[in-house]
């Protein structure tokens, strides 16, 4: 008996940051890379194989702790003994690069052990269980991540209250048309960092971070409405608009802005980091594939250690040729 479960990556097109104080987002599936895990018996201790660490569960590094407490949480929820599993997570996600890896890891394990187990998961058993292993990996997390890695349509999203009412989830059809170019600077981001950088401003009460908050909050109400309207000159704008708000905040990269830069220069009509940033992924807007593909090619000149083009439209998607993955 073997148990299997996959989670894709996300990237977040607008709202990173400000998500995590009540504003809204807008994310994506990341398709072209995942996370699988598969579970197997063994008699003993729990091992884990992975590429950043193999050997048994309880001696994982520190910063692994998320993942234990997503297997310790699944198997505790469904009364079964922390014992006996071996379990294995392949993945070409890059880790800690703002594209979700540790949401996606947790939501391909716990669906992993689920499946061993035989057991069914809803929707909301999955997000739960996820969802406290992220409270791990990033302290404060909005809830995107797993929302994003563990379903596949882009969405839109606002973290709600304590009481939850204000909460908003909504699947958002992106007909846009342009094409996303993704570029890795390789620099491990640092999202929880990041997290904590914005809340010690905020609770020091900075007027200008609160600011910045509020108008990351209104480029993304405001990217929708492109969106809707199929502006991509507008969203490109607003796109550039985040980007220097998140670097006034403290949460770019100096690699970050060096492929804003060169994207732009190459003729983007928007670039900004994505995700928890101080490294990690950016993402840029261009109007034609041809131009998608100079940037891409640009920016790896520039360093990027990997690049990805996303349609951002179905009918664009459904072109074959535009849909390969540059590396
Ligand atoms: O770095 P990532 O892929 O985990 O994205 C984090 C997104 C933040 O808005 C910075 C944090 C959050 O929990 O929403």
């Amino acid at each position: 008996m073997i148990g299997y479960g996959q989670a894709h990556g996300k990237v977040i097109l607008m709202g990173e940051h400000s998500v995590v104080y009540g504003y809204p987002a807008i994310a994506i599936p990341f398709f072209e890379a995942k996370v699988i895990c598969e579970v197997y018996p063994r008699d003993g201790a729990i091992w884990l194989e992975s590429d950043f660490y193999t050997g048994e569960l309880l001696a994982a590094p520190v910063e692994r702790a998320h993942l234990v407490s997503a297997i310790h949480s699944s198997l505790d929820y469904l009364n079964q003994e922390r014992k006996d599993l071996t379990i294995k997570i392949k993945s070409d996600l890059p880790s800690s690069r703002g594209l979700g890896s540790s949401a996606a890891v947790a939501v391909a394990m716990i669906r992993a052990i689920f499946h061993y187990f035989r057991r069914n998961i809803s929707e909301q058993e999955l997000i739960t269980l996820a969802h406290e292993a992220e409270k791990i990996a990033h302290g404060n997390p909005s809830g995107i991540d797993v929302l994003t890695t563990a379903f596949d349509r882009p969405i839109w999203f606002r973290k709600g209250g304590e009481d939850r009412q204000s909460k908003e989830l909504k699947p958002m059809d992106i007909e846009v048309s342009a094409y996303l170019v993704v570029g890795d600077t390789a620099i491990l981001g640092q999202t929880r960092e990041a997290v904590l950088k914005i809340a010690q401003s905020k609770g020091a009460k900075s007027e200008v971070t609160e600011k910045r908050l509020a108008e990351l909050g209104e480029y993304t109400v405001q990217a929708q409405e492109c969106i809707k309207e199929n502006e991509p000159l507008k969203l490109g704008d607003l796109m550039s608009k985040a980007h220097a708000n998140l670097k006034e905040l403290g949460v770019s990269h100096p690699a970050l802005d060096r492929l804003v830069d060169k994207a732009m220069h190459m003729g983007a009509l928007g670039a900004k980091l994505t995700g928890g940033g101080l490294g990690g992924c950016m993402i840029c807007l261009t109007d034609s594939y041809q131009k998608a593909q100079e940037i891409a090619a640009g920016l790896e000149q520039e360093g990027a250690k990997g690049t990805w083009i996303y349609p951002m439209s179905k009918a664009l998607r459904d072109m074959p040729e535009q849909t390969q993955t540059l590396h």
